[in-house]
């Protein structure tokens, strides 16, 4: 089935980009706020519950069906199941990732900004709250590098130099991990700060709520790029004698350290700086220069912060316009330079409502929530969450747990799953996620 695809030359290829992939905003700027607005220690234990429970099993599962199948996840699903709806599980990723990356380049248009802010010094006054609500409510330059941002990717997509992206974010990767470290340094040394890491790490079982266990099952997917086919299509581009597991574990347990390291970074200056962890998307674009700004060399540090944050950006933004490329250009024939350039506009065109709902559109809101948050919502707490939970019953019903499992450890590798992993993907997680969808999605429109 391997035809004249494109393949990754190594594993270490592999593992690069679909970290690359996993590893983005969603580990420091979405991480942060959202355990900040749901009640912090008790979020971090719910999602670290989410990660081994269901986001493993479901990495495992998603890059099997890619390498399988060598296809787009609704190429995928047809050639696993010819003849029957399944597909439509593909085209709700692809759904998905349209509406991710719409927003995601607004948010890393953010982070490219505030690499020019940094060289700037942020303005004497130290306002970091005001300079980035002044940023976001303005009209032009957030779209201006939301378009910037979107060229950058379409182009890596378009040309197909996304190796070379991959390779140099094996350097750049190291180097915002030691930036982090050195962050949590100063910020666990600030007076005060060990308020902060209470709020980390003490649980308040009070904060409980389906509201906060959905938050917590969003995270998840979100940051380990699952549910809407993402890793089906790097799974695609897999060699056969290439593993499943090894890769899965270190995908998973590099992006989870870098989410949990930035939750230490952010939290005790938070609470040392006397700000608000319910704060909500500014969360780490305010509290990271604050903390800067309290340091030698903060300066430099603080510039190759947002480079680095915007470099993590690109490498998450190219996997999720490469599924819907992909899905273009096996399914419709497409030249890959028409379908980015195409489909990256569009996107373009969808990310302008969610900055305009910062400054012309801000009476625009849907359950209280502005546009972006919206798009956020749509997406991470409902759409990912059901196509992992789809992706679960996909197997459970048509593929077999226990075929997904000999393929899976059929490839050389030292982990081997088990039987647990039946278990997991045919009962649990249907069960447990469709629990926390409908149940997290009624407590949340109830208000
Ligand atoms: N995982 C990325 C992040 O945490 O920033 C975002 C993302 C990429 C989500 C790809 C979904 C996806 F398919």
């Amino acid at each position: 089935m391997k035809k004249d695809r494109e393949q990754w030359t190594s594993r270490l290829g592999f593992i690069l980009a679909a970290t690359g992939s996993a590893v983005g905003l969603g580990n420091i700027w979405r991480f942060s706020y959202v355990a900040g607005v749901n009640g912090g220690a008790l979020f971090l234990i719910l999602y670290t519950a989410f990660i081994l429970l269901v986001g493993y099993p479901l990495m495992v599962t998603e890059i099997s069906v890619g390498k399988i199948t060598s296809r787009n996840p609704v190429g995928a699903f047809k050639a696993l199941s010819e003849g029957t709806p399944w597909w439509l599980v593909g085209a709700l990723g692809v759904f998905a990732g349209f509406i991710i990356l719409s927003f995601y380049s607004i948010v890393a248009g953010w982070s490219l900004a505030y690499v020019i802010k940094a060289v700037r010094g942020f303005g004497s006054d130290m306002d970091f709250a005001g300079t980035f609500v002044g940023h976001i409510s303005s009209v032009w330059p957030p779209i201006i590098w939301h378009g910037i941002f979107m060229l950058i990717t379409i182009g890596l997509i378009a040309m197909g130099v996304v190796n070379g992206i991959q390779r140099a974010s094996k350097i750049l990767m190291p180097v915002l991990f030691g930036l982090l470290l050195i962050l949590i340094i100063r910020s666990i040394t600030l007076p005060g700060a060990g308020e902060g890491i209470a709020f980390y790490l003490k649980p308040d079982l009070s904060e409980l709520s389906f509201n906060t266990i959905l938050a917590a099952i969003g995270q998840a997917f979100f940051s380990l790029s699952l549910g809407m086919g993402a890793m089906i299509t790097y799974g695609s581009y897999l060699k056969d004698k290439e593993d499943v597991n090894g890769s899965a574990a270190w995908i998973a347990g590099l992006d989870s350290a870098v989410a949990i390291l930035a939750g230490f970074a952010i939290f005790p200056a938070v609470f040392a700086l006397n700000m608000d962890p319910a704060a909500g998307p500014g969360l780490a674009f305010i509290t990271i220069p604050a903390v800067f700004a309290q340091m030698p060399l903060g300066y430099f540090f603080g510039i190759l912060f947002f480079i680095l944050l915007s470099v993590a950006a690109v490498t998450s933004a190219i996997s999720l316009l490469e599924v819907v490329v992909a899905w273009v250009v096996d399914e419709k024939g497409w030249s890959r330079k028409k379908a980015a350039l195409m489909l990256g506009g569009v996107i373009f065109l969808l990310g302008i409502p969610a900055t305009l709902g910062y400054s012309l559109l801000s009476g625009v809101s849907f359950f209280g929530l502005d546009i972006l948050d919206t798009y956020d919502l749509i997406a991470s707490e409902i759409t990912l969450p059901l196509g992992g939970l789809l992706m679960a019953l996909f197997v459970g019903i048509k593929w077999k747990a226990r075929s997904v499992r000999e393929f899976a450890n059929s490839a050389p590798g030292m982990i081997k799953i088990g039987k647990w992993y039946d278990v997991l993907i045919t009962y649990l997680i249907p069960v447990m996620v469709g629990f926390v969808l409908i149940f997290g999605l009624i407590s949340k429109f109830r208000g």
